[in-house]
């Protein structure tokens, strides 16, 4: 299977602020890798899908939340290449499936859902075991796609990055995306990462080890903000979702409140309190995620 990376635009936005702090601001428009393989997705699926041919195996099981960003792609991934796809869902069905399950359902995704106190130990060989019993032998991606592989694949987004620059940043959930980034990089630039979870330092660890596959655990050119994560993973307020607003209206690129609106609230703040010495580049990844908006607007968040 060959996989190649699709060339994403890498474009300028401008701002009075920018203009006033002395900063350029690029943003890498990774939300265009593909129409459903959205995003940092495409990068973290790319080498585990070809890892699972690579091993015979024809069948992707992976586990996610109800509206999960990777559950959508990774069922798009196994219509487009040709594999089975089981998405293992935390907590019980409710019907009719929100857009995120039933897009999955419609690309062919075998939905399962286990209850919230099996799904924290969802790694065990007993349940892994039990889905392999039912479902036959498959290729396990970890939730949220974050492995090794997932870092090897995010690390491409830095070579597509065609201006010189000295910030590289994402919205951070498990950590993955960052370290494939700092992975990618080299000791000038620098990594900043935005935390959408409350409690968000677990995320040196996380990134630590992914990078320790690679024996990269020792690079520090990178950080990880904590203060914009408004309550919690998928709380939204009104500013935020304000702020998104405002964003697409500005700069006609779409953005959400889950993910890369956190990133670019937190990034416009930052500048605005001078975190960034004047005469930077900051490259923001756009990291997708678009595809839960439809959900976010039917549980009236946004
Ligand atoms: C749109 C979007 N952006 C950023 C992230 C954060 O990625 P990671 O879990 O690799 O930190 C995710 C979650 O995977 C996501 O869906």
């Amino acid at each position: 299977m060959i996989i190649e990376s699709p060339i994403t635009p890498l474009t300028e936005i401008f701002n009075p602020l920018f203009e006033q702090k002395q900063i350029k601001f690029f943003i890498k428009r990774e939300d265009l890798t593909d129409e459903f393989i959205s995003g940092n997705k495409f990068y973290k699926l790319k080498y585990n899908l070809i890892e699972a041919e690579k091993l015979g195996l024809n069948a992707l099981l992976t586990f996610g939340g109800a509206y999960s960003n990777h559950i959508h792609a990774t069922a798009a991934a196994g219509k487009k290449y040709g594999l089975k796809t089981i998405g293992v869902i935390r907590g019980e069905e409710h019907l009719p499936l929100n857009p995120t399950l039933s897009s999955a359902q419609e690309n062919g995704m075998i939905i399962e859902y286990i209850d919230r106190k099996s799904y924290r130990s969802k790694y065990d060989e007993g349940l892994i075991q039990t889905l392999k019993e039912k479902f036959g032998d498959f290729y396990l991606i970890p939730e949220g796609g974050s492995n090794h592989l997932a870092i090897k694949g995010c690390a491409e987004i830095i070579s597509g990055i065609t201006t010189d620059f000295n910030f590289v940043c994402s919205a951070c959930g498990t950590g993955g995306t960052l370290a494939g980034l700092i992975l990618g990089l080299d000791s000038k630039h620098f990594a900043l990462g935005f935390s959408v979870l409350r409690g968000g330092s677990f995320l040196y660890q996380n990134i630590r080890t992914l990078l320790s596959y690679y024996h990269k655990e020792n690079l520090n050119n990178f950080q990880i903000n904590l203060d914009y994560h408004f309550g919690g993973y998928a709380k939204t307020n009104a500013e935020l979702n304000n702020f998104c607003a405002g964003f697409y209206e500005q700069h006609n690129i779409q953005i959400e409140p889950i993910y890369t609106g956190k990133m670019f609230f937190g990034l416009y703040d930052l500048i605005r309190s001078n975190f960034f010495p004047p005469e930077s580049t900051i490259v923001a990844i756009h990291t997708g995620g678009l595809q839960g908006l439809q959900g976010l607007k039917q549980r009236k968040m946004i």
